[in-house]
């Protein structure tokens, strides 16, 4: 059975200004603001919860079918893809246009001026699940709103298990778009503060949303997550990094761990603690595909905080070599 990963390519587009951007808007020009920055350092990461998402499921040993929509500057990220055990044969390039791409300033005050450019990500609608075959779980991650809405009804009509991860599409998408993500959802998962979003815009209590999806994940930074399903609440301690280097993209190796987990037949508050490992990992590195371990190296850390990873007794992975 196949992990589906759907969700936006991009690239990051990091820059650092030597001063203060506050210094350079005039209150008394604000009618006209024609403002450069001369910055002195860029940085171009591969990024996209798509790809950072079936990053850590690879890592973890599964083969990961990464649906997404890439522009004509994708070639040397394919191959970076594949090379980490990602298949790409379901990514299209779309002729004309660029990778999804994030732009942003920061000054020495951590002040940001950013842009997301939507490129090629706007036709993700033309990718369906009808084209895959033998799909066992597959998560909805920010992407085109209308493509995630249509990938959660196609996902519900064909049944397959889906998670559905609007993060911080959240800000952008309508109750109803929401709504119909939630509904028939094996696991809804967001942080804290998108939760609140949902629950503002979908007019959906807790309670609500465990009627139409299984399972209710959120996450709280370092604090943590919670694992809400109909009979139980289970909270999910964080893994202390042994170093603080880059949050970008943590949000999304935690999500490929739990999904290793749920692959490996695992009860969701299990699974959730793989992707607590998995995003302290991310966080000792930059960006959100530099980080690297072995299926040993991971397990050894798990067991130093969660103690012994036993998989259930009728679970066919038992005996752990993913
Ligand atoms: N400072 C931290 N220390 C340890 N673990 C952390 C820390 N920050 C995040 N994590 C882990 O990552 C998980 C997800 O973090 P968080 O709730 O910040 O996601 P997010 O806001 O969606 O992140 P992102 O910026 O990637 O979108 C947490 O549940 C926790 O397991
Ligand atoms: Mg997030």
């Amino acid at each position: 059975m196949k992990t589906v990963v759907t969700g936006s390519i991009a690239f990051d587009y990091l820059m650092s200004f030597p001063g203060k951007f506050t210094e350079h808007f005039l209150p008394e020009h604000m009618n006209r603001v024609s403002l450069s920055f001369l910055v002195d350092s860029m940085d171009k990461r591969r990024g996209g919860c798509g790809p950072n998402i079936a990053y850590t499921l690879a890592l973890l040993g599964e083969r990961p079918l990464l649906m997404a929509t890439a522009g004509e500057d994708f070639a040397e990220y394919r191959q970076w893809l594949e090379a980490a055990g990602i298949d790409t044969s379901l990514v299209r390039q779309v002729p004309g246009k660029f990778c999804a791409s994030f732009f942003c300033s920061t000054d020495q005050d951590n002040n940001q001026i950013a842009s997301f450019y939507t490129g090629a990500m706007a036709h993700a609608g033309e990718l369906s699940f009808r084209t895959v075959h033998d799909c066992g779980l597959a998560i909805i991650s920010p992407n085109d709103p209308g493509a995630m809405v249509q990938y959660a009804d196609e996902c519900r009509t064909m049944g397959i298990r889906y998670i559905f991860d609007p993060s911080q599409q959240c800000a952008r998408m309508s109750g109803s778009e929401l709504r119909a993500g939630v509904s028939g959802a094996a696991i809804v998962i967001v942080n804290d503060y998108e939760l609140e979003l949902l629950r503002q815009k979908t007019e959906l209590s807790e309670h609500d949303i465990l009627a139409k999806a299984e399972a209710l994940i959120v996450t709280r930074g370092e604090h943590g997550s919670v694992v809400v399903t109909r009979e139980m609440r289970a909270a999910v301690a964080a893994v202390p990094p042994d170093r603080l280097v880059d949050p970008t993209g943590v949000g999304d190796a935690y999500r490929g761990g739990l999904m290793k987990g749920i692959a490996l037949g695992l009860p969701y508050d299990v699974a959730a603690r793989l992707g607590s490992v998995a995003a302290t990992y991310a966080l000792e590195h930059l960006g959100g595909q530099s980080h690297a371990y072995t299926w040993q190296e991971f397990k050894h850390r798990y067991e130093q905080h969660f103690g012994p990873l036993t998989a259930p007794a009728d679970d066919p992975h038992a005996g752990w070599t993913p």
